[in-house]
Parts: structure tokens; C-alpha cells; sequence
């Protein structure tokens, strides 16, 4: 009744932002992802314990974040025993690196495994969608694609691959400019932007085009047609969240620092393209050969800067 399971972030390279069923957690639009190598969460759960217990990095937590897991664990079985779930990181929780990709992936298989269940990847990616939308795509390694779907329960929303780590061997460089936690999850800051931002509309109608365009282009593994859309999207994304009100404003000095750097490789030739999320980190898409120039280009505005492979799906270790 017990079992340990790791999973890595992903970084989406066409972005989600928006839902379209809130307690489904059901996205608004498609997203295109890349899975990292580098970061990882490793969680292990005791199915059958005397109490709801949940560790995170060593620290016991209740409060918010504890209901939102053991939630997760009811959808698994409504009627369970009590359970331990501990889980550990080796990177800052909650500053926009998507540890909650990575943190729900690795509950979804540990807890199904534990509580005697052998899920296909399909139904863990259906089932890790409700714990965090973007953990759907972790369960998976290297290029991933989750389509919007339209079935009113959720069940064709799910993640599925369009290549594996070894399809295109790039590097994304991750620029780390303030590591605090973020002010506005993701949650709430999605539904400010669907409530209140006059570009949200304008954001989604053009969301699918440019997943599209991104899953094409990982195909033929040409980066300038990839990046191009990639660095389209986030902006399109932080447009939407810049015109929220109130304002959903995660970018730091440091972060356009970042992306003047990027523009500033690009104008130089080197093939480097930005990313953000739901913070102030820049992520930048370049080959193996360019990574140490867009290293030192942002490590000037940053508090350290990781160089991330693409990674291997969420394995159950014990
Ligand atoms: O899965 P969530 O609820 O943490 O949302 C992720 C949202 C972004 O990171 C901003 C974009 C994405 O597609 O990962």
C-alpha cells in the first residue's frame, strides 16, 4: 500500500491560461509543452494510514494546499482509508518553474499504484489534469500536446505525445530572477483574466492556430518557426494577464533585462527564444551549442541560471 514515483516539470512552449470548467479544471485552450530533465518532484504515498498526513520538502503542511491534495486523493477513490503523501523537490515550489506539473504527476501515479490501481498513461494524465491542469503533460516525456477537447466531462482533455526527448535533443535555459513564491496562483489569476481582461478573448480565438503551428514545427525540429511562436504565445499570455484588473503583473526588472538579452542574442545571430509563466522566470529555447552564450547573456539579471534537457516521462521508483 505504499509507492514512490518522480516526475518532471514541463515547460509549455505554446501556453495554457484559461479555463473552461472550473471544478474540472478544463482548459479554454490547447497547449504544446516540453518535458525537463534537471528538476524533479519524487513523492511517495501510504495508502491506509491513521490520518491524512502531508509532507512537502521535509515540512508538514495543512491549510489550503493539504485540502487541495487530499481532494485529489478522494478522486481516486471517495471512500478511501487515510493516507501519507510525502513529496520533495529539487527546485523552488511555486515561483512559476511548474512544480505543480511535476508535483501532480508524480501524486497521480504514486497514489493510483498505492491504492492497487494500474492506470494506462491516458487515464493518469485525465486524472492528474484535476489535481493541476498542466500536470497532464508531465506524465509524459519530451514534446506533449493537450487539446482543449470538448466533451463536457473532461474526458478527451487530456495529454498525449507528439515526440519523445530524443526527437530533438534542445536545451532551455532557465533564468531564475526572483525565486520567492508567486503572489497570484494560477488559478485565480486565470479567472481575473477571463473576468476582466478586454484581450482574453482575442488570447484563446487564437490559441489553437498557434498550437498547431508549434506541434508542426517540433515535427520538422526547426527552432526559429518554433520559437517564433513560442515567444508569440507568452506574450499574447502576459498581455492578457497585464490587462487583468487588477493587474496580474508577475514580470520583474530582472525579467525584461532577460528578454532584452534574448532579443539582443537574436540580433547577434544565436538562436535563442523566451518563455514565461505564471512569474517573474525567463525560459529560453536555444541548440546544445548556443546554451552556454544564452547562459551568460542572462546570468548578469538573474539569481542563478539552470541548463535543462528535454526529460523522460513520470516513472513509479518503488
Ligand atoms: O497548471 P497550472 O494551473 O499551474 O497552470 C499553468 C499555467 C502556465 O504555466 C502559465 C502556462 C502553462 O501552459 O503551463
Amino acid at each position: 500500500m505504499e509507492a514512490t514515483a518522480v516526475a518532471h516539470p514541463n515547460i509549455a512552449l505554446v501556453k495554457y491560461w484559461g479555463k473552461r470548467d472550473l471544478p474540472l479544471n478544463l482548459p479554454a485552450v490547447s497547449s504544446l509543452s516540453l518535458t525537463l530533465s534537471g528538476f524533479s518532484t519524487r513523492t511517495t504515498v501510504t495508502w491506509g494510514a491513521a490520518d491524512d498526513r502531508l509532507t512537502l520538502d521535509g515540512q508538514p503542511i495543512d491549510g489550503k494546499e493539504a485540502a487541495r491534495v487530499f481532494r485529489f486523493l478522494d478522486r481516486i477513490d471517495p471512500s478511501r482509508p487515510p493516507a501519507h503523501v510525502a513529496s520533495a523537490n529539487d527546485f523552488p515550489r511555486g515561483a512559476g518553474l511548474a512544480s505543480s506539473a511535476s508535483g501532480f504527476a508524480a501524486l497521480a501515479l504514486a497514489a493510483t499504484t498505492a491504492a492497487g490501481r494500474s492506470l494506462d498513461r491516458t487515464e493518469l494524465s485525465r486524472l492528474a489534469r484535476q489535481g493541476s491542469g498542466s500536470a497532464c503533460r508531465s506524465l509524459w516525456g519530451g514534446y506533449v500536446r493537450w487539446d482543449r477537447g470538448h466533451d463536457a466531462d473532461g474526458f478527451d482533455s487530456v495529454g498525449h505525445p507528439v515526440a519523445d526527448a530524443a526527437h530533438w535533443d534542445l536545451r532551455m535555459v532557465v533564468a531564475v530572477v526572483d525565486s520567492g513564491r508567486k503572489k497570484v496562483g494560477s488559478t485565480e489569476g486565470m479567472e481575473r483574466s477571463r473576468t476582466t481582461s478586454p484581450y482574453y478573448d482575442a488570447w484563446v480565438d487564437t490559441a489553437e492556430a498557434d498550437v498547431d503551428e508549434g506541434t508542426a514545427a517540433v515535427r520538422a525540429r526547426d527552432l526559429e518557426r518554433l520559437g517564433t511562436v513560442m515567444e508569440q504565445s507568452t506574450l499574447k499570455m502576459h498581455a492578457a494577464m497585464h490587462t487583468s484588473w487588477p493587474p496580474l503583473l508577475y514580470w520583474q526588472p530582472g525579467t525584461v533585462a532577460c528578454l532584452h538579452a534574448v532579443h539582443d542574442l537574436r540580433s547577434q545571430g544565436v538562436s535563442a527564444w523566451a518563455t514565461m509563466d505564471a512569474g517573474p522566470q525567463v525560459k529560453v529555447l536555444c541548440t546544445p551549442d548556443d546554451a552556454d552564450a544564452v547562459r551568460a547573456a542572462l546570468l548578469p539579471h538573474a539569481e542563478r541560471v539552470h541548463v535543462l534537457a528535454p526529460g523522460g516521462p513520470a516513472e513509479l521508483v518503488g
